[in-house]
């Protein structure tokens, strides 16, 4: 077990070794228990994590709030909007400063091409740890949590089970591709057999495709990518289709919306439900387009475990701030 982490960021789950994650998913079992207990687990009294928010959030805000209140700190939430930010305070400004204010930063910022350069810059100018609440490529306390909720249900080795990552349709807004590309970089370094489906406008960035082979390779997992839902779903352990955006085609909206429409029959219900194995879960990070992107039968149904999954958000971001923050 890994556990010198003090200090150190979390911007993708790339940054730390297998070791290291599983040391965090470890704490956020033990967190996870004593809150079940009603055991006090106040590791991080007096401490202060600066929470900056360039979009909205309902799960991350709330969740990373009440986990630094359960800890014994304080979560200072800032909206970006409210900030000095778009008069001119720079990243290295952000990063020097609440730095020396606070002992922890994390930042949500998903502007294509902007998000994890910005989050970066950050973490080179601060002097405490930056924790990535999403950013245009990576979400990865979305997806340690998934991960820590998949292993509840289907148990610790992964190895030879099937994850389906699909796209699906969505007429709100075109998603970020953070949660897909966590996923199949952390779900791959952890032996499973992933299939990531998606119609050939909705590709992900090549580089980290790669990087998700090289894990696959490193770890007894696979990688393959399909365009077709049903042949991904097929036999799958674990079913996780959501939207997202064809970033990599058009950054025009109304080329994107035309192009979204002609897949509209890429949505996850029970017909395709039953394409999976009999105990298959379904997984969604939420918050998802109902009746479009998934029907309410499947969402709602027994093989639902997204509010598993929303829950382990708390577990997980304890867990790091635990060991980053102390
Ligand atoms: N899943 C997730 O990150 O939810 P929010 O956008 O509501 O934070």
């Amino acid at each position: 077990m890994q556990t010198d982490l003090r200090g150190r960021d979390l911007i993708s789950t790339q940054d730390w070794t297998r070791e290291e994650i599983e040391t965090l998913l470890d704490v956020a079992r033990d967190l996870k228990r004593r809150r079940a207990l009603g055991e006090p687990h106040a590791l991080l009294r007096d401490k202060v994590l600066m929470l900056l928010f360039f979009f909205s959030s309902t799960r991350t805000r709330a969740s990373f709030e009440a986990g630094i209140a359960q800890l014994g700190g304080h979560g200072e939430f800032i909206e970006s909007s409210t900030t000095q930010i778009s008069h001119g305070d720079t990243a290295r400004e952000i990063g020097e400063i609440l730095g020396r204010y606070g002992d922890g930063i994390a930042i949500r910022q998903c502007d294509w091409g902007v998000g994890n350069q910005y989050i970066r810059d950050v973490a080179e100018a601060s002097r405490v740890p930056i924790l990535n609440m999403q950013c245009e490529l990576y979400h990865p306390f979305q997806i340690l949590a998934d991960l820590l909720t998949i292993q509840e249900k289907k148990g610790p080795d992964l190895r030879g089970r099937k994850i389906a990552v699909s796209w699906a349709y969505a007429s709100s807004y075109q998603k970020p591709i953070s949660v897909p590309q966590s996923l199949i970089l952390l779900m791959t370094r952890f032996g499973m057999d992933v299939t990531l489906a998606h119609p050939p406008e909705y590709s992900l960035v090549p580089e980290i495709v790669e990087q998700a082979h090289t894990n696959a390779n490193q770890h007894g997992g696979s990688l393959e990518i399909v365009h077709d839902m049903d042949a991904a779903f097929t036999n799958a352990d674990v079913v996780y289709p959501k939207s997202w955006g064809c970033m990599l085609t058009t950054s025009d909206h109304e080329e994107s919306r035309k192009i979204g429409e002609k897949y509209s029959d890429w949505i996850c219900d029970e017909r395709r439900m039953a394409l999976a194995a009999e105990d298959a879960i379904y997984m969604h990070c939420l918050p998802a387009d109902r009746g479009i992107e998934v029907t309410d039968a499947v969402l709602d149904g027994p093989q639902s475990v997204v509010y598993d999954e929303a829950e382990n958000r708390l577990h997980v971001q304890k867990a790091a701030m635990a060991l980053t923050m102390r």
